[in-house]
């Protein structure tokens, strides 16, 4: 590779991006940043001092404070921050103050895989590869239920399916930016498909890419 190479990944909660996205950064050896952590970043830091998730100023200060090198997964993954992160998210200011941070993380050689809403169509519009991954509600809510169940945990299939719902239409509905899949990138539905098989897929489709520009 002799340019900075990216990978941009799409598509929403649950739909097994994030697997995705560590599986392809490994077996390409690029850097890797999971974009819903700095808006959970955010989230997380109005909630810390009690502050509305619409506070736009208060979010806008937390939005320049995040620090890519410090996203804490284990603190930011819980289900509530999730929740806040994609209220955070329909605040225009906030996204653009996050999105500068994500370019320059994509700049750095040998190049990044990075996983969101909007990469493919905002954040890195000119990436090598772009991919939406999906996968049916119903689905989405059967693998997290399973999440949940196999750390010894308790939840409602209905509660969890209507949760992925809100989200979604939250994400797909806001003004800016909204999830949506980019004119160009390759469409991968996992709903029918373990993520072996979704990793397979996507190394395909990259290799392809990668030969069709090595021979021009
Ligand atoms: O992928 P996630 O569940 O960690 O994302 C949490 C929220 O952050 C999601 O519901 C919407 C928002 N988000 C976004 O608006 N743009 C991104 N590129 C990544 C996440």
């Amino acid at each position: 590779m002799t340019h900075v190479f990216t990978i941009a990944i799409d598509g929403p909660a649950g739909a097994g991006k994030g697997t995705l996205a560590r599986r392809l950064a490994d077996h390409y050896r690029l850097n890797l940043l999971d974009t819903g952590l700095t808006y959970r970043a955010v989230a997380y830091a109005l909630i810390q001092h009690a502050l509305p998730l619409d506070n736009v100023s208060a979010a806008e200060t937390a939005a320049r404070q995040v620090d890519l090198a410090r996203l804490d997964r284990t603190v930011l993954s819980a289900h509530a921050v999730g929740e806040a992160a994609s209220k955070v998210a329909v605040i225009p200011t906030v996204r653009r103050i996050l999105v500068e941070k994500q370019r320059e993380f994509a700049k750095a050689p040998p190049g990044a895989v990075l996983d969101g809403r909007d990469i493919g169509t905002v954040v890195c519009p000119d990436a090598d590869i772009k991919l939406y991954v999906t996968a049916s509600a119903q689905v989405r809510a059967r693998r997290r239920l399973a999440e949940i169940e196999s750390i010894g945990g308790t939840a409602s299939f209905a509660e969890i399916l209507a949760d992925i719902e809100r989200r979604d239409e939250r994400d797909t509905g806001r003004a800016d930016s909204p999830l949506k899949p980019a004119a160009d990138a390759h469409l991968l539905d996992t709903s029918e498909m373990a993520i072996e098989a979704a990793f397979l897929a996507a190394m395909a489709i990259i290799d392809d890419a990668l030969a069709k520009r090595n021979k021009a």
